[in-house]
């Protein structure tokens, strides 16, 4: 009897492309472990990032701070379910090759365009428009960062930061960049912001109206 398999129309995968590279993301994960050494997140934090992609159903993502890849292969994997693609920038040569041998190791290169640039300038210059950004590279830009990114982040998109430090709504607390930033970010009305603690801190803000 002849079956029929059918592609998933947002991915183009079957089944059993899917299974296949679960298989392949977890197995590098699992090999890699905690050999994570590069100022990487920790895993909560990249279950925490793929899990609000899978939720929302985001599919042009943006990294400021790729390092070797830990954060980039949660995120990249989350958009190989959404039919999505991840811009990730790093300005170290290093850290950018060992990164791309990681997508490459995870079975994710071809959902990931990884840049090998200043962000100060490539945030500027990128079109957009993005529905997810993780921010994770020098902190005392953050604030800056968000400022060029706001135009191009969709109604209904996230802005994530890491190393972000609980403080009460309106209070300052946190620290240097993070807290400039933290503080800039709860003064908007059109952004709803939170921050979870259980990993590095992560802070989520839902873009809920244009202005
Ligand atoms: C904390 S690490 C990123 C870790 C990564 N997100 C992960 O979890 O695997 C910060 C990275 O930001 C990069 N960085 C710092 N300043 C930058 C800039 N101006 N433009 C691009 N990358 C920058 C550093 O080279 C470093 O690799």
């Amino acid at each position: 009897m002849m079956m029929l398999v059918f592609a998933d129309l947002a991915t183009g995968q079957t089944p059993d492309d899917k299974n296949s590279l679960d298989e392949k993301v977890r197995k590098f994960l699992n090999e890699q472990g905690n050999r994570w050494y590069d100022m990487n997140i920790p895993e909560s934090d990249g279950q925490l990032l793929y899990d609000l992609i899978i939720k929302n159903n985001y599919k042009s993502a943006l990294e400021i701070g790729t390092s070797t890849g830990h954060s980039g292969i949660w995120i990249a994997w989350a958009l190989s379910k959404t039919g999505g693609k991840l811009i990730t920038i790093d300005i170290d040569e290093g850290r950018h090759k060992t990164a791309l041998e990681n997508f490459k190791k995870a079975g994710l290169s071809e959902y990931i365009d990884a840049r090998l640039a200043d962000a100060h300038k490539l945030v500027k210059d990128l079109p957009g428009p993005f529905d997810f950004v993780f921010s994770d590279a020098d902190k005392e830009w953050y604030k800056n960062y968000f400022v060029d990114i706001d135009p191009k982040l969709k109604v209904g998109g996230c802005f994530t930061a890491h190393n972000i430090r609980d403080v009460a709504p309106g209070g300052r607390g946190g620290y240097g960049g993070q807290a400039e930033f933290l503080q800039y970010i709860r003064g908007l009305s059109n952004y709803e912001t939170t921050v979870n603690s259980r990993g590095g801190g992560v802070s989520i803000s839902y873009k809920r109206a244009a202005k």
